[in-house]
């Protein structure tokens, strides 16, 4: 993760830059939405939402949807306030459903370093699901991640620098925005 000087707590949406507009962001989440109606029919999937950030992708998401499903929510940190992931990740909620057997979707806001999917695969693993796919809003763009396998839907990709809005926050500010920003 791209390193600034900014005291973060000084931020306010004067520096803040667009980097995927709104019109971008709802055109691109109907298409992820038919993809998955067309491969889910009839396999009623648990949709999992990894909050917080999430939240506002996935209810885009779900909202399109024409097929049969469950949602669940699990809880992870790996942030905490800074810019920069921990390297740790911390489960803070675990997923409330049986996922043994079933069909799993992880919807993610951003993968970063990859820690935190990482952990969610081994996690699907040890709960026997079914199978487990990967929809992400953001995936940086970086030289190395923390996992070997395959991401089944990425939304954009971006270049390595800190991002907000559309759910993602700085020290949990800013998620409500409606485009997806950099800061200046
Ligand atoms: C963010 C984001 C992803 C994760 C990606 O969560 O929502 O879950 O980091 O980073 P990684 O690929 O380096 O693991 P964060 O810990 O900031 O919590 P939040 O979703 O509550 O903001």
């Amino acid at each position: 993760m791209a390193k600034t000087n900014i005291d973060i707590k000084n931020i306010t949406k004067e520096n803040l830059k667009i980097l995927i507009d709104k019109k971008s962001i709802e055109n691109r989440v109907a298409s992820i939405a038919n993809q998955i109606n067309e491969i889910y029919v009839e396999k009623n999937p648990i949709i999992l939402c990894v909050l917080n950030g999430a939240f506002i992708f996935y209810a885009d998401l779900v909202r399109h949807l024409n097929i049969d499903f469950e949602v669940d929510f699990i809880k992870l940190s790996s942030y905490g306030s800074s810019m920069e992931s921990s390297g740790t990740i911390r489960m803070i909620k675990d997923v409330s459903a049986n996922i043994a057997g079933r069909d799993v979707i992880i919807v993610e806001d951003i993968i970063d370093t990859g820690l935190t999917i990482n952990y969610l695969r081994k996690r699907m693993i040890d709960g026997q699901s079914k199978s487990v796919s990967f929809v992400t809003c953001l995936l940086k763009d970086r030289k190395k991640y923390h996992f070997d396998f395959k991401i089944d839907c990425i939304g954009f990709k971006i270049p390595d620098k800190f991002v907000i809005g559309y759910g993602l926050d700085l020290d949990q500010r800013f998620r409500g925005l409606k485009n997806i920003y950099t800061i200046k």
